[in-house]
This record gives structure tokens, sequence and C-alpha cells, in this order.
């Protein structure tokens, strides 16, 4: 049989409602949880104020269940550059449409997720709320536009957007709530301080990369997590960079800013590394520097983004090295230091009581000066035994193996892309899964880069891995990448795909990914038989089944 040219998946159909039940339908669409988190908590709120949520993602929808909808509220964060999330690519290019049906019977509201560091900063709900508009919808309110930093202004908009419902049928289905989340009280704010328990390399000593296996103790957190998962680790900045400000600022690291010491803030409070927009703006006219001020006036980004290639803050503070800086003005122009998420390596069932990451350190050299990766270096340069960070889970939720044990799963995981991989096939070998697991993976050379080949090849030999295919890019003249392994075996892969199994890519998005998707693409056209178009269908249809999925940066 041919899962070929399915319809969509429909997850949301609204329930014949009863006429005294007032609905408030809340859309999602994320790429790490946050907005999934936030609509969580929108759905609390709504049911305090006597409405009967529904939460579901923007994917699931169609056009025809949303124009149905009467009070809507839309919580979207936006990916890369100006894009939509995974989950709400399929909704909006239904909404953006001619096709898209007037929704003058709809109110609505939409709270925008986003980072100011981009250029197109929340521009997936600018998009939403104005094409909303369009079709005639009315605001409940104003659009929130949230920078990484959103829970406050996310929590303040909810409780000032969402309206009372007025009286509510006592009928309210049990199954409209919204779905209790088990919180361990630990996250973003405040982070379980936990012991690392490992800390080594995993990549040769003649890799381009350093490549490291990092355990943490859950302790008595009381937190758990399912494979798939990420973790967010708060870093701390180096104390050598931390003492190059104090230098350059001046000043000691007990100056008084606003009630904080200039050395704790520097330590835990600022992004140091990576220039601000602020700070580029604001040092702009003061470093006298002709390169810099070329491409910050002719507006081009690219430029901009070239220029400052392997600087970091404070290369551009050191340009006009004589210049005089105000320590509390500098510390205005940075944003807070946040949490860095790190697919989770490991399943609970195989580590209890531990998570694993495999980070890759970040380290390169710029005017006699080491430059590292925040996070990445923060937890390298950790010692194993006793060494803390802060740490909290976050939920991955279509990012998990097969809930059916017997499907196929093919991964695709080049690099530190393999991370939560060796979680997939942990986790299954501890379900006594029966299912096919296929692997891609690859990175520059077999002799250096292959890592946890111990661990894969005990995988492969247990039988648990059936299917290994292997892409070390640099081992001979022509490059090869995973994407060109999985053509090469495109026939199997699709034969996988049509019984059932499951597509998972982690890794860079800018590149591989992309690749990657146009050769799943390729491969379905090919020996699905079909025409291109035929071959988007197909694979949005894998999208809505969540039968493909990415873990993607
Ligand atoms: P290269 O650097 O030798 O070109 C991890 O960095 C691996 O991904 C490397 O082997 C790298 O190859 C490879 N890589 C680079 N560009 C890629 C792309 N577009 N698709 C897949 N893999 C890529």
């Amino acid at each position: 049989h041919s899962r070929l040219a399915t319809g969509g998946g429909v997850a949301a159909a609204p329930a014949a409602q009863a006429a005294d039940v007032k609905h408030l339908d809340i859309l999602f669409g994320t790429q790490t949880g946050n907005a999934e988190t936030v609509a969580e908590e929108a759905a609390a709120m709504a049911k305090a104020k006597g409405f009967a949520p529904r939460v579901a993602e923007m994917d699931d929808v169609s056009m025809e269940q949303l124009a149905t909808m009467q009070n809507l509220i839309v919580v979207v964060s936006t990916y890369g550059e100006g894009e939509m999330p995974d989950n709400a690519h399929q909704f909006w290019e239904a909404l953006s449409a001619t096709t898209a049906p007037r929704l003058e019977n709809l109110s609505y509201g939409v709270l925008a997720l986003g980072d100011t560091s981009y250029d197109e900063f929340c521009q997936a709900g600018k998009l939403v709320d104005t094409r909303l508009e369009q079709l005639g919808a009315r605001r409940l309110g104003a659009r929130v536009d949230c920078d990484v930093d959103f829970e406050d202004a996310a929590e303040a908009w909810i409780a000032a957007t969402i309206p009372d419902a007025g009286s509510v049928s006592a009928a309210e289905p049990a199954a409209d709530a919204a779905p209790k989340k088990e919180k361990s009280g630990w996250g973003r704010k405040n982070p379980y301080v936990s012991t690392m328990l490992d800390n080594h390399i995993v990549s040769g000593s003649k890799s381009a990369k350093e490549i490291r296996h990092i355990a943490f103790d859950l302790g008595d957190s009381g937190m758990t997590y399912e494979a798939g998962d990420a973790l967010g680790v708060m870093p701390v900045n180096a104390p050598d960079l931390v003492q190059a400000w104090l230098d350059r600022l001046g000043a000691g690291a007990d100056t008084d800013i606003n009630g904080t010491a200039l050395g704790d803030l520097l330590t835990t409070g600022r992004e140091i590394m990576t220039p601000s927009r602020d700070l580029i703006r604001a040092i702009e006219p003061l470093a006298k520097n002709d390169e810099l001020s070329h491409v910050v006036s002719n507006g081009d980004k690219e430029a901009l983004e070239h220029y400052l290639w392997g600087k970091d803050a404070l290369d551009l503070l050191n340009l006009n090295p004589n210049l005089a800086l105000d320590p509390a003005e500098v510390m205005s122009w940075l944003k807070p230091l946040q949490h860095r998420a790190y697919s989770i390596s490991s399943s609970p069932k195989a580590h209890p009581g531990e998570v694993h990451l495999t980070v890759a350190a970040v380290r390169w050299m710029y005017e006699n000066r080491p430059h590292r990766g925040v996070c990445s270096t923060f937890l390298a340069d950790h010692v194993p035994e006793g060494a803390q960070a802060g740490i909290f889970m976050s939920a991955n939720k279509s990012f998990r193996v097969p809930e059916d044990d017997s499907v196929p799963m093919i991964m695709v995981g080049p690099g530190t892309g393999i991370a939560p991989f060796r979680a997939f096939l942990e986790e299954r070998r501890e379900r006594r899964a029966s299912g096919a697991n296929w692997l891609f993976f690859g990175d520059q050379h077999r002799a250096s880069d292959f890592i946890y080949e111990d661990e894969i090849s005990a995988f492969s030999a247990s039988g648990l891995l059936t299917r290994l295919d292997l892409a070390f890019s640099r081992d001979q003249a022509e490059k090869v990448y995973v994407q060109h392994r999985m053509v090469e075996n495109g026939k199997d892969l699709f034969a996988q795909l049509e019984e059932g199994g499951y597509f998972y890519v982690c890794g860079d998005a800018t590149r591989m990914a992309r690749d990657v998707d146009d050769a799943l693409h390729q491969i379905v056209q090919t020996h699905g038989g079909v025409s291109a178009d035929g071959a988007v269908e197909y694979v949005n249809g894998l999208k809505r089944d969540k039968r493909y999925v990415r873990d993607v940066y």
C-alpha cells in the first residue's frame, strides 16, 4: 500500500459545540518548546476565565477548522532568519494563500516569541498577526513581541488579552482542560545546580573539533526527561575574559552598577562575547574605524557579518583603545546572559539519575587573544569532579522515538547531530523495541571524528542498529555527505517510509538539514514515482504525521 498523497492529519477537529460552552483555541508554533509552554500557560488562564481551552499545533489545524473558530490565541516563535517554526509551515502556507477563508467571526491575539539579536525579530508572529487582520478577524488585543527573556511579558499579555468568557456551562468536558504539565519547579529562572559527573573528549586528537561527552547528576532535583528533550545550561563567562573587560573599562570588579558589582555582572549577568546590536550601534561613532563605519552606514547585513567574523564584543571596544568608556553605559548596551540549549544524548532509562550531552567546544584566536563559544567552553573547561552548573529541562515533545516500537526509525545526525540519536538508540534498546534502526552519520575524517564509535559498533553488533551509513567528507578526493548516502540508498529508505518509518534529522540547519531535505524530496520523487509537487505533498504528509521531525540549529 502507498501513503502517497495522503490527506491532512486532523488532530484538532472541534467537537460538536454545546451552545453554552465558550471555546478558546490556542495554537502554537514552536521549534524548541517555548511557545508550547506559553500556550499551556495561556490555556490555564483561559480556563480560569471560564473558557474551555483547546491547545493544538498550528500545522494540525486546517483552514476549514480555523474558519469555525471564534476566539483564538496564537503563540508563535520565529526561527532562523525570520522563518516559521517547523510545525507552523503548512498552516502559514494555507493562511497566506489566496484561497484562505474570510475570518470575520474570529477574535484573536498573537503572542510572538523571538530574539532581538536577529534582524527579522518576531517575523513569524508579525506575519500571522497581519494576515489574520487582512482576512477580517478582530484583535482581542495588540500583539506582543517578546525577546528571549519572554516569561514576564508573556504572562502579562496572556492576563490582559484573554477576555472573561462570562457564564460557561457546567457540562464542560474534562478532556478540554489544558494538559497538566508535570513541573519539577526548576526552569530558566531557577535552574537546578547540578554536579558534573563526566567530561571527556570523544573526538580524536587530530580532529579539527573538540567534541566532549558531558554528564550531569540529576541528584534529588526530581527532574525527569525523555529521549529527544534538550537541556538548558546557564553559562558563566570565563574569568580571563571578565578580567580583560575590567582592564578595558578601567574599573574594579567591585564597581557598583545599579546595585550589582561589575565583576558579577560580567561573570553571570551579561553576554560579553557576541557583540549586541546596541553595542555595535553605540560604538560605531566612537570607534573611528573606517571599515566598521562603512559596513554600518551602508546597512549591508552580510558585509557587517563578514566584518564581525571572528571578533567579539571586546574587539569592538578595542578598536579605539584610547576611548574612555563608562562601565554603567557599556553594561546598558549588553544583553542579559542567556542559557544555551543542548540536545540530550542519553536515555533516562539507560542512565537513571543522569543527563548526558555531546558538545563541540568552540575556540579560536583573534589578534592573539583566545576567543571561545560561551557555554560550550564553560562546559568543556569545568573539571569533571564536583564542578557545578545550573541546568533545567526543555521538552521537545515532537522529537521522540515512535510510540509504536515496531516501526522503522531513520536518523540523520552528522557531527554532534548524533546526540539525540544516541539517546534514541538507548531508548529503543531499553524498550526492547523490534523496529529497524538506521543511522546516517558523518564528519570530516573517520580516524578522528567517528565519535561514539565503540558504542555504535556495539549497537550494530547486537542487532539494535540494523543499518549504519557513514559519510566522512575529507577521507577521499570528492566530498561525501550524509545526503549522498541517503540518495545512494534511496530505494530502501523510501521502502522504510512506506512501512510507516520515522525520519529524523539533527545538526547544522543552514546547510546540512536543507540539503538532506532536498535529498528526501528527490528520493520520494524517484522511488515513489511522483512529480516534484507529489514529493512535496508526500513529505508534507510525513510532517503532518510527525514522522519527519528535525532538531536543527
Ligand atoms: P566538509 O567540512 O568536509 O565540507 C560536519 O561538519 C560535517 O558536515 C563535515 O564532514 C562537513 O564537510 C559536512 N558538511 C559540510 N557541508 C555540508 C552539507 N551541505 N551537507 C552535509 N554535510 C555537510
